[in-house]
């Protein structure tokens, strides 16, 4: 990652909700209500901003952890979470995860809005690092801008969504969900609107056939 992607989100730590974007903001809805959080879940947030997920899960779940690569975001969420004990916050990215994350009993992942940030050829390998992590039937939560048609054809939904084309690197669909198999997880699709879906995946255990739900 650049030295000018990182103080691109350094310096919007300063202002940055969710809600910017009501396309964004109703994203990171669907994620939390396909997550169907139980007491008893550990549960990693990729990309995680100031926290904003995790603070709203924090009362239903056993730990969330957040990464994200930007230290003004991790500051933002530890100053905001000092009344949820069992939040955490570490500066780590979706292809370098700090250490503290290994061995931690993860079983479900979230991500909203994170991955658009990466070239394809990182977010398959990212894919793979965070199924690692899961257990046989660990679950990922991935929304995100996801083109399931030509962007060129809603560019009246860019502001919308916040997509930024000079900026932003979102995936299709389909590409999408062959690397969540690649990955050795069985992929399902929410549409959302043509550029923005949530992908759930489940971690297949090693004998199972990939196939999509
Ligand atoms: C649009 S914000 C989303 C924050 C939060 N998930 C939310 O929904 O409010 C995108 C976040 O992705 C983070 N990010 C950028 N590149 C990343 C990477 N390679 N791995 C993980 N997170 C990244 C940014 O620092 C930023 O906090």
């Amino acid at each position: 990652m650049t030295d000018s992607h990182l103080d691109r989100f350094n310096i919007a730590a300063r202002d940055y909700t969710t809600d910017k974007y009501p396309g964004r903001a109703q994203c990171a809805r669907k994620v939390l209500d396909l997550l169907e959080p139980r007491i008893d879940d550990v549960i990693l947030d990729v990309g995680c901003g100031p926290g904003t997920q995790l603070t709203q899960l924090s009362r239903s779940i056993r730990f969330g952890y957040g990464i994200d690569p930007a230290e003004q975001m991790i500051r933002r969420a530890q100053e905001s979470t000092t009344h949820c004990p069992n939040l955490q916050f570490f500066v780590g990215s979706a292809t370098a995860f700090p250490q503290e994350i290994h061995h931690i009993g993860i079983n479900k992942i979230i991500s909203n809005y994170a991955l658009h940030h990466l070239p394809d050829n990182e977010k398959g390998q990212s894919l793979r690092n965070l199924a690692s992590l899961l257990p046989d039937n660990g679950m990922i939560f991935l929304g995100d801008l996801i083109f399931s048609d030509n962007p060129d054809k809603f560019r009246a939904l860019f502001d919308i969504v916040g997509y930024g084309p000079g900026c932003d690197t979102p995936s299709r669909l389909s590409l999408l969900e062959g690397m969540f198999i690649e990955a050795g997880l069985s992929p399902w699709t929410y549409i959302l609107n043509p550029l923005v879906a949530v992908i759930v995946g489940k971690k297949r255990s090693p004998c199972q056939a990939p196939r999509r739900e």
